[in-house]
């Protein structure tokens, strides 16, 4: 089969990594790719919203399966793009269409969508342009925190967590006012705070049935005990210590049966990953927000826990037969650590050679924001090098990382040493 990944990041480098794998593979093209992929397939300059030149490219090169990594390609509909042209419209695809991918594009389309099928979730009201005085007031009323969230995309920014009323008030100006997210504000959400602790939960579906992938707990703070600015993720694990088969058990029958039965009821024909963000409060799970992609760093350790041909489930979900799958995992523990620029989530310098990639053993460094520049490989984003380990346990698994993540350098780098402080002590 010829396949072609949509997407850069660290994410992207696992699924193609795995997918490289199968013998199933003739030709694997990632657009536009990284450092990295161009180890595992052939990178292809194009970006991921150009629809257009990746329905081109798929077709003079006999694509037969498509998988989008990133939200925006589905929220922009690029599964609705190759299903209205004649062309396009047999070549499998991985990805939800446009009005699935409104699970993660609205999250006011979420939170009805939860209601309307009795998913846990927290309690909120959703406030438009025209509706900021209200909105004040409802904040005016709520209890501290308050959570408040753009509702559309906002690379991952849009959500605002404070104790001052002021400020919350004050945000809410700012989004629905003067629109600080753009569109993506024109409507905000007003939340619930939930406090407990988090986990990432995926599966894959073909709209029918489903395939739950190991389970992650992600890291998204800068700082050393889960302090300092959100980042995109500086570091994962799985399986989580927490998360045992009573409790996953709670989550398949209270949030993902739901979900894949209310996609049903819905008539939303849905194919692709489901990523549920979800939180741990007391002994229940409850729903903080759904994405339509695989987690990232998650894919970095959920890719590596997958023991069967991963090319087979996805062609299956793609087909529809998603049923007559089994999905074989790894009982070995993942981890991974991600090396970032210094500076990043703030301004960051780009350009430097990164080294030590050739010295490092018992690891697979799934690259982020590289590029292959004069025969170097260099930063050209915040988060860089994702370093993935397995070991008999996390512990192991994550001894393997860090001793890599300082083997592996380039000016300013930075990482986060305590992956896991917090699950840690529930291990020994
Ligand atoms: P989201 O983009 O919806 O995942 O939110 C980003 C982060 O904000 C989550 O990973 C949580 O850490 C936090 N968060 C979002 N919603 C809530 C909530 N209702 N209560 C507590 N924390 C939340
Ligand atoms: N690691 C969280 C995310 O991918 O959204």
């Amino acid at each position: 089969m010829n396949i072609l990944v949509i997407g850069s990041g660290g994410r992207e480098h696992a699924i193609s990594w795995k997918i490289a794998q199968s013998d199933k593979v003739e030709n694997l093209y990632v657009a536009p790719g990284n450092a990295g992929t161009s180890n595992v397939a052939t990178n292809v300059e194009i970006g991921v919203n150009d629809f257009e030149k990746l329905g081109a490219f798929a077709l003079e090169n006999a694509i037969d399966l498509v998988v989008v990594g990133p939200e925006e390609p589905l929220v922009k509909g690029i599964a609705d793009y190759f299903k209205a042209d004649e062309n396009l419209k047999n070549i499998k695809l991985v990805g939800p269409n446009k009005e699935g991918a409104q699970l993660e594009g609205s999250k006011d389309f979420s939170k009805e969508f939860m209601f309307r099928h009795n998913i846990p979730t927290a309690g909120y009201k959703t406030f438009t342009r025209e509706e900021l005085e209200e909105g004040k007031a409802y904040l005016a009323s709520a209890k501290a925190p308050y959570v408040l969230k753009a509702d559309g995309l906002a690379a991952g920014k849009g959500v605002i967590i404070t104790e001052s009323l002021e400020e919350a008030q004050e945000s809410l100006t700012d989004m629905l006012a003067h629109a600080k997210f753009g569109d993506a504000s024109s409507r905000v959400v007003i939340e619930e705070f939930l406090d407990g602790i988090e986990l990432s939960v995926f599966v894959l579906t073909d709209g029918k049935s489903y395939v739950t992938l190991p389970e992650a707990k992600d890291y998204k703070r800068i700082g050393e005990g889960d302090t300092g600015l959100n980042t995109g993720g500086m570091g994962a694990l799985s399986p989580v210590p927490f998360a045992d088969e009573t409790f996953m058990q709670k989550i398949d029958e209270k949030v993902v049966k739901p979900t894949i039965d209310g996609l049903k009821k819905d008539e939303i024909d849905y194919v692709g990953f489901i990523f549920f963000g979800l939180i741990k409060v007391g002994e229940e799970p409850l729903v903080i927000e759904y994405n339509v992609r695989m987690g990232d760093p998650e894919t970095e350790v959920v890719m590596p826990r997958i023991k069967s041909d991963f090319v087979d489930a996805l062609v299956a979900a793609a087909d529809g037969t998603l049923d007559t799958v089994e999905v074989a995992f790894e009982e070995q523990s993942a981890s991974t650590v991600m090396l970032v620029s210094g500076g990043y989530p703030e301004a960051y310098e780009k350009g430097y050679e990164i080294t030590g990639l050739d010295k490092v053993e018992n690891v697979i460094p799934f690259h982020a924001g590289t590029k292959l520049v004069d025969g170097k490989i260099v930063n050209v984003g915040g988060r860089v090098i994702a370093v993935s380990a397995l070991g008999e346990n996390i512990k192991e698994a994550l001894e393997k990382s860090k001793k890599a993540a300082e083997v592996i350098s380039w000016q300013n780098y930075n990482y986060r040493k305590d992956i896991g402080f917090d699950l840690l002590p529930l291990l020994d």
